[in-house]
């Protein structure tokens, strides 16, 4: 089993371990951030939501699509606010992208404002995954869509397993009923094409 203080500082990126888990996320989620972003169809219009965007990798790569909307971003994480924050300093200086310090149980966003929804392995973190869902649904426009990426449970290797009162992990098809028991229609399963890169799947669904 990974360690509690590294396995800890991936859900709660707090100082200077905090910004060294922020750069292996960095290094290491490319894969599964490139495919979820992908899987959006991001517009030129569109306004996205990121939740729990670490490093600020993927707000990076949505704000390369949605060129003429808006990218939003939150994480629980105050260190990396910041970190995300350098790495998309451009962006935030122009009014494209912007990067709050928040809860998914309490987005600070009106109701209906965004076109898509996205989350990087932070769903085993939500204490109460069903709220969190519909909080982000909340804020999605009628027949927006929400991606929520995972490593399914029976993948993690075993040496890797995380301590279970840190982490809750899924299967693909546990998040797709969270997402139903949401309210989300149309909720599917993907497996990622590049399993000897990322072997993750990714649930969809649309408010
Ligand atoms: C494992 S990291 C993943 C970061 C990024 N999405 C990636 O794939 O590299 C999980 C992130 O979710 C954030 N997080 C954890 N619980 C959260 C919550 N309840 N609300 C918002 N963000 C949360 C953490 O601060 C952390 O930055």
């Amino acid at each position: 089993m990974i360690g509690r203080f590294i396995a800890g500082k991936f859900r709660d990126p707090t100082g200077v371990f905090g910004r060294m888990a922020g750069a292996m996320m960095a290094r290491g989620n490319k894969t599964e951030q490139e495919w979820t972003i992908a899987l959006l169809d991001i517009r030129p219009d569109d306004h996205i939501l990121e939740i729990g965007f670490g490093p600020g990798v993927a707000i990076s790569l949505a704000a390369e699509k949605a060129v003429r909307g808006h990218v939003s971003g939150i994480d629980a994480s105050e260190t990396m606010r910041r970190v995300a924050g350098r790495r998309n300093a451009a962006a935030i200086r122009s009014g494209l992208v912007d990067l709050r310090h928040a809860e998914v149980s309490s987005l600070p966003y009106p109701d209906a404002a965004f076109d898509k929804a996205f989350a990087v392995h932070c769903i085993y973190f939500w204490p109460r995954p069903v709220e969190a869902l519909q909080e982000v649904r909340r804020v999605l426009k009628p027949g927006g869509s929400l991606a929520v990426t995972i490593m399914p449970k029976d993948k993690w290797p075993p040496q890797r397993l995380p301590p279970s009162d840190l982490y809750t992990l899924y299967s693909g098809l546990e998040v797709a009923r969270l997402l139903t028991t949401a309210g989300y229609e149309k909720v599917r399963v993907e497996g990622c094409p590049y399993p000897d890169q990322f072997p993750g799947q990714c649930v969809l669904g649309s408010r």
